[in-house]
């Protein structure tokens, strides 16, 4: 029996990436899915995991999507135990300088309206039904949740904004719903830009990356699934709330002459 088995999961930013890789991973374990995404990609998991996952293609900004994101977890299983907020846009690590003023408005509120608006909205959508059913909440945060150089300006401060939430939301839904996240460092995907800069997608690891590391490997996309099942699972998380799981590859530890002790650098 999987640990996730007669669960029943609201997942954003379930078509491709780490979200992707994760709801297949809740599939195995024995959860049923509604994958929620803006990318028509997202209904390719119908194909691949069959009845255990309903895809749902509607934007995380808007309240609707939200609602209708949870209407159909309830209405196609019951019940509702976790929501996890995974969906993210990057500003592809911008400088501020970079950035026209005049069109610093229009990025912040694309930006944060993805990265932290939506959480909210799903947790405020999922909200009586995770009560019910004593459940918990999953949000995607970032290594640069708690260090600069992660992002720019506007990602950096919405991932830390998302540490914000998982601490207030955890206080506030104490004691019936447990609110966690987990802070990947970094993950090959092509995580998309904001469009208002005019930005399109870009892979997500840079060039000199892997040798940045302590770890000294880029891992792999479903490296962080395991974290995300830990999170979920009623009995093997049950004393976690308001817990971000760091899983950076060592990045916050990095030394300044070598990224590891035991890192041998050329010459
Ligand atoms: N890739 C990395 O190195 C890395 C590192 C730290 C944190 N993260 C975080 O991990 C999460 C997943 O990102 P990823 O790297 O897998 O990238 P990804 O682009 O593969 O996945 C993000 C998904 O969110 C969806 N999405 C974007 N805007 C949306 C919207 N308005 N409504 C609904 N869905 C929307 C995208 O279509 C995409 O499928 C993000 O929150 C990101 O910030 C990624």
């Amino acid at each position: 029996m999987g640990s996730l088995e007669g669960q029943v999961v609201v997942f954003t930013g379930a078509g491709s990436g780490i979200g992707r890789a994760v709801v297949t991973r809740y599939a195995a374990e024995g959860a049923r899915v509604v994958a929620l995404d803006v990318s028509e990609k997202v209904t390719e998991l119908k194909a691949e995991l069959g009845d255990r996952v309903v895809p749902l293609v509607a934007d995380v900004r808007s309240w609707e999507g939200n609602v209708q994101a949870v209407q159909t977890a309830l209405d196609t299983w019951g019940r509702l135990d976790v929501f996890v907020g995974n969906a993210g846009i990057t500003d592809a690590a911008r400088p501020l300088e970079d950035i026209p003023g005049d069109r610093l408005a229009a990025g912040f509120e694309e930006l944060f309206g993805v990265n932290v608006l939506a959480p909210i909205l799903g947790v405020r959508a999922a909200l009586d039904a995770l009560v019910e059913s004593r459940g918990s909440v999953i949000l995607t945060g970032s290594f640069a949740g708690s260090h600069a150089a992660g992002g720019g300006v506007l990602y950096t401060a919405s991932k830390h904004a998302v540490e914000g939430l998982v601490r207030q939301l955890a206080y506030e839904l104490a004691p019936d719903v447990r609110v966690n996240g987990v802070a990947p460092g970094v993950a090959p995907t092509r995580l998309k830009g904001t469009t208002t800069l005019g930005q399109t997608a870009a892979d997500s690891v840079l060039d000199g990356t892997r040798e940045a590391l302590p770890l000294q490997e880029i891992p792999e996309i479903d490296a962080y699934s395991g974290i995300f099942t830990l999170l979920a699972s009623r009995s093997d998380s049950a004393v976690m709330t308001g817990t971000m799981v760091t899983a950076d590859s060592g990045l916050g530890i990095r030394g300044i002459a070598r990224p590891g002790g035991r890192v041998r650098t050329a010459g």
